[in-house]
């Protein structure tokens, strides 16, 4: 099979890892992709802006699947070109791929399909956001609806920095931002493979969002994770598949709108119950490094037969016994205002440690061949072990390796699961 993936990120890094394991796979390009990916896979700089690169680039190379990594080619109806072209496509249709690009649709499908999620409010002016902070009370979470990398969200118990959250979200012509009730308890990012009809559930895991130890400072694309998740309820998945994402897909499909891709369901645990935070058109940044990490079912397979209405007869899949860790390694700066051009080093000595290894997401090489970072995310260390302590223990161990001036990671992933403090409400 001739696989094109497109993006740059450690996720599509983490796609390719598994692709290239693959022996159904003889061929394997990535569009545009980063410095490291190009040492596993042949990469094509193309501009993901532009919706109808991909199946030009697709069409030049004859390929027989094309698995969309970002959710940006798919909000701008990349796959809905590919497909029309006549190829199979892991990845959303734009009017499905709504689902991740407005709140508010997201919450509109979820109010049809009776999924359980945060009560909301869509505001359009400033005033209609003073009501609902006012309405919800203290802590405020306030959302712009549109796509943001993560990076939309604040959550504040000062009701001025809500305020001017929303201010600024509001600032853009036509913008709106949603108000949402606060969700208690620990999240959960479920990965679910739809042909549009079946959904086959992926192995839970955990993000953090947060820059910082302790989850303090303000929220980024993700800065490590873990799977799977020893303090997680008995039957959690099944639930999830029943009662959010067979429920959503069926409403899609419905609406005439079919999901055809990854459903990324985040999820809260709180002391109400299962509440859906967000969804996402496409795998998870950092989650996909760890749940691919884990999956001993040949990839190729299960995301064609994901593009090609295949799942139903898709057999169950395989995992790893063990626990996977991922580290983020984000540049000085981020997700603030990122510096790139940092020269990194030390990454062949992560080869010395068994069982960890590096995956790249912001980088590139300078004008004398150097590998430098050129985005807020750098790389990510993933470290694998029977248990999460021996998982972190060599994640932690391999970020170690790596220098580069300014670079910041946080020493916590997984910690409180390790320690066995994570308490479901
Ligand atoms: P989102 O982009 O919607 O996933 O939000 C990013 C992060 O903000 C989530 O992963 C949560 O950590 C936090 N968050 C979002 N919505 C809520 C909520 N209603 N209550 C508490 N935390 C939230
Ligand atoms: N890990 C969060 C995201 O991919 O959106």
């Amino acid at each position: 099979m001739k696989i094109l993936v497109l993006g740059s990120g450690a996720r599509e890094h983490a796609m390719v890892r598994s692709l290239r394991t693959d022996p159904n796979v003889t061929d394997l390009h990535v569009a545009p992709g980063n410095a490291g990916i190009a040492l596993d896979a042949t990469t094509h700089p193309i501009d993901l802006t532009d919706p109808a690169a991909p199946t030009a680039l697709a069409q030049s190379l004859g390929v027989d699947l094309v698995v969309v990594g970002p959710e940006g080619p798919l909000v701008i109806g990349a796959a809905d070109r590919l497909r029309a072209a006549g190829f199979a496509v892991f990845g959303p249709d734009a009017a499905a791929a709504h689902l991740e690009g407005s709140k508010a649709f997201a919450k509109e499908i979820m109010a049809s399909a009776g999924v359980p999620t945060a009560i909301a409010h869509v505001c359009e002016t400033l005033a209609e956001v003073e009501i609902a902070c006012d309405d919800f009370g203290a802590p405020y979470v306030v959302k712009d609806d549109g796509l943001a990398a993560g990076k939309g969200v604040v959550v504040t118990s000062v009701r001025a920095e809500a305020i001017e959250h929303a201010r600024a979200c509001l600032s853009r012509p036509g913008a709106r931002v949603v108000i949402e009730e606060y969700l208690d308890g620990p999240e959960v990012s479920l990965f679910c493979l739809s042909d549009g009809v079946s959904v086959v559930p992926l192995q839970p895991a955990q993000d953090f969002k947060r820059v910082g130890d302790g989850d303090l400072g303000p929220n980024t694309g993700g800065m490590g994770a873990y799977s799977p998740l020893p303090w997680a309820p008995e039957g959690l998945v099944a639930d999830v598949v029943a009662r959010v994402v067979q429920p959503t897909v069926d409403e899609l499909r419905r609406r005439g709108t079919p999901f055809v891709g990854l459903v990324y369901a985040g999820l809260a645990l709180t002391s109400r119950g299962l509440r859906v935070i967000e969804f996402n058109a496409r795998f998870g940044d950092p989650e996909t490094q760890v749940v691919l990490a884990l999956l001993r079912t040949p990839l190729a397979h299960v995301l064609y037969a994901a593009a090609t209405g295949g799942l139903r007869d898709l057999e169950d899949l395989r995992w790893h016994p063990g626990a996977a860790v991922t580290v983020v390694i984000a540049a000085e700066n981020y997700p603030v205002n990122p510096v790139t051009g940092a020269e990194i080093t030390g990454l062949e000595r992560v080869d010395d440690i068994d069982d960890a290894y590096v995956l790249h997401a912001g980088t590139a090489r300078s004008s004398t061949g150097a590998l430098v970072s050129a985005g807020g995310r750098v790389l990510t260390v993933v470290g694998l072990g029977n248990d999460l302590a021996a998982a972190r223990e060599r994640v932690y161990a391999a970020a170690r390796c790596v220098e580069m001036p300014g670079a910041h990671y946080r020493s916590d992933i997984a910690l409180a699961a390790e320690r066995g403090e994570v308490i479901v409400p």
